[in-house]
């Protein structure tokens, strides 16, 4: 069976789709099967692995857009999985085994014009075609954006696991003290839904601390984010096994530049293989992390 994993916190701009892009590519490399669902209309990781061109052709109708499984609702989603997403500019395979489902702008329309079926909401209808598909797969992550409104809600019911990126202040606390919360409304609404072959709703696995700058100490923000979390666990509201992984990614501006490139830091070359501080580089951060993920084996 796949692990199914949502990156969301509800703080924007904390590097969810950074990671996410990143820690699918390496696990990728490794030779995993992965599809990545990109819930967030702002369409920033359909954009960074489609790049303008390929991303403008899906936008300008719709057709192979997430959306369409929900209107006009004839889609089917392994109709719009685009396989091997990552091509060179003569349209070479440059990272076999990662696949993306694409987002585009019309995304927002789920939130307010799509009126659905209350007996099929969307999160359902979304789960029921992602079944048909997730054997070809050993990882299914999905982007979100920083609520859980109906596109993410897509992510979280579909997911067994959630990594919430967090940077070292105040607000990525309150976006995730915030996520939790909004994390058992969700669960308790969308209860009569779940089957037993989904396995269990989604809960918090685990923190990742992002865009950590060299020589920034991140102790009493991770002790704060530390407290939280065991108050969580107490209540059962985060998982038995919840942590704060011990990956950091540090902040590197060759995470900024790989968008502009349009593609996953481990494939930008020599600027981004370059030992850092230290003698190491971000890609290995990534490297981390992917590994940490996979030995954090969910019950
Ligand atoms: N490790 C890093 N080093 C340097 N810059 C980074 C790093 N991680 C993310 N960034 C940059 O920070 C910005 C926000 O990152 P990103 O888009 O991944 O956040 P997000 O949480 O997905 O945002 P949103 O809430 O808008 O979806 C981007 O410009 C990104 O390139
Ligand atoms: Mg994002």
């Amino acid at each position: 069976m796949a692990r199914k994993i949502s990156f969301i916190n509800y703080k924007g701009g904390v590097g969810k789709t950074s990671l996410i892009v990143n820690t699918a590519a390496a696990l990728a490399k490794l030779g995993h099967r992965v599809l990545l669902c990109d819930f967030d209309t702002q369409s920033n990781t359909s954009i960074w692995l489609l790049r303008l061109e390929r991303w403008n052709q899906i936008n300008a109708t719709g057709e192979g857009s997430v959306y369409s499984l929900f209107d006009p609702g004839r889609a089917q989603l392994r109709d719009l999985v685009v396989k091997d997403v990552v091509e060179g500019k003569a349209g070479e395979k440059l990272l076999p085994g990662l696949d993306l489902v694409p987002t585009t702008f019309n995304l927002v329309d789920l939130e307010n014009e799509f009126t659905g079926d209350p007996k099929r909401p969307h999160y359902l209808v979304f789960q029921e075609q992602l079944a048909a598909i997730e054997a070809g797969y050993d990882f299914i992550l999905f982007d979100c954006p920083p609520n859980i409104l109906r596109a993410s809600q897509c992510g979280i019911f579909s997911s067994n696991e959630i990594y919430v990126p967090v940077n070292p202040d105040a607000l990525s606390l309150i976006g995730f003290t915030l996520l939790v919360e909004k994390l058992g409304k969700f669960h308790q609404l969308s209860a009569s839904f779940r089957r037993a072959a989904m396995g269990a709703p989604a809960q918090v696995q685990g923190l990742v601390f992002n865009a950590v700058k060299t020589g920034v100490d991140i102790e009493v923000p991770k002790m704060r984010l530390q407290l939280r979390l065991n108050q969580f666990r107490a209540a059962k509201r985060a998982a038995p096994a919840a942590k704060i992984l011990r990956t950091q990614v540090r902040d590197a501006m060759v995470v900024r530049r790989a968008v502009a490139l349009g593609l996953p830091v481990v494939l930008v070359g020599s600027e981004a293989t370059d030992a850092g501080p230290g003698g190491d580089n971000v890609i290995n951060d990534y490297r981390r992390l992917a590994a940490e993920i996979i030995q954090h084996l969910v019950p």
